[in-house]
């Protein structure tokens, strides 16, 4: 299964996958390619290192969204994949991009979808007097946070944690969970 990663800053989730990776932990996934928004994103650099080719496109040299993601389309699909992952990709796409990439597009949302959508989830969820929060992996759709849930990981929230203390303990959760979902979809262990 060849995978793509779409990125824009650090890329901590790119990172647990090539881990996995490295450690022959993601089954019959590959990660092919990388691909940054931004040219200084951290994750260009932990591919690079990993030997998997990377490339950039900026967002500010297209006039607007559509030429933006067809233009990323076209690098996208020079790798060829089986699969494209956002980890951590900062912007909102198109209709045209999410329906070519229908049923092999999956996101990482930090929050129990389909609560939290959209923004803030950590401080949302402890403003709601949430016990648990945590993070799901789904497919993505039009509808922002909306499409099928694939799976979801649970953690506790704490009487005296910050918003960024649940959001590194969310984060941890998602670097075990997005892999594992990438490993399953390549096995058909979760069908795709
Ligand atoms: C994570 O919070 C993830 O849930 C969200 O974007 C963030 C990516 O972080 N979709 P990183 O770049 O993988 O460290």
């Amino acid at each position: 299964m060849r995978v793509v990663c779409l990125i824009s800053g650090g890329g901590s989730n790119l990172q647990a996958l090539i881990d996995w990776q490295t450690k022959g932990l993601l089954g019959d996934a590959e990660i092919v390619g990388v691909v940054s928004n931004k040219v200084d994103a951290f994750g260009l650099e932990r591919a690079k290192k990993a030997g998997i080719s990377v490339s950039h496109l900026s967002h500010h040299d297209y006039p607007d969204r559509l030429e933006f993601d067809q233009a990323l389309m076209k690098v996208i699909d020079g790798y060829q994949p089986d699969l494209v992952v956002l980890a951590g990709f900062m912007r909102i796409l198109t209709s045209e991009f999410v329906n070519h990439y229908a049923d092999r597009l999956i996101n990482v949302h930090p929050s129990l979808l389909p609560k939290y959508k959209g923004l803030h989830t950590h401080r949302r969820a402890i403003e709601a007097g949430d016990a648990t929060a945590g993070a799901t992996v789904h497919w993505v759709t039009e509808e922002l946070d909306s499409g099928g849930i694939i799976r979801q990981v649970e953690v506790p929230i704490y009487a005296d944690d910050s918003e960024e203390s649940l959001k590194q303990r969310v984060l941890e959760a998602e670097h075990t969970l997005y892999p594992s979902v990438v490993r399953d979809l390549s096995l058909g262990v979760i069908p795709c």
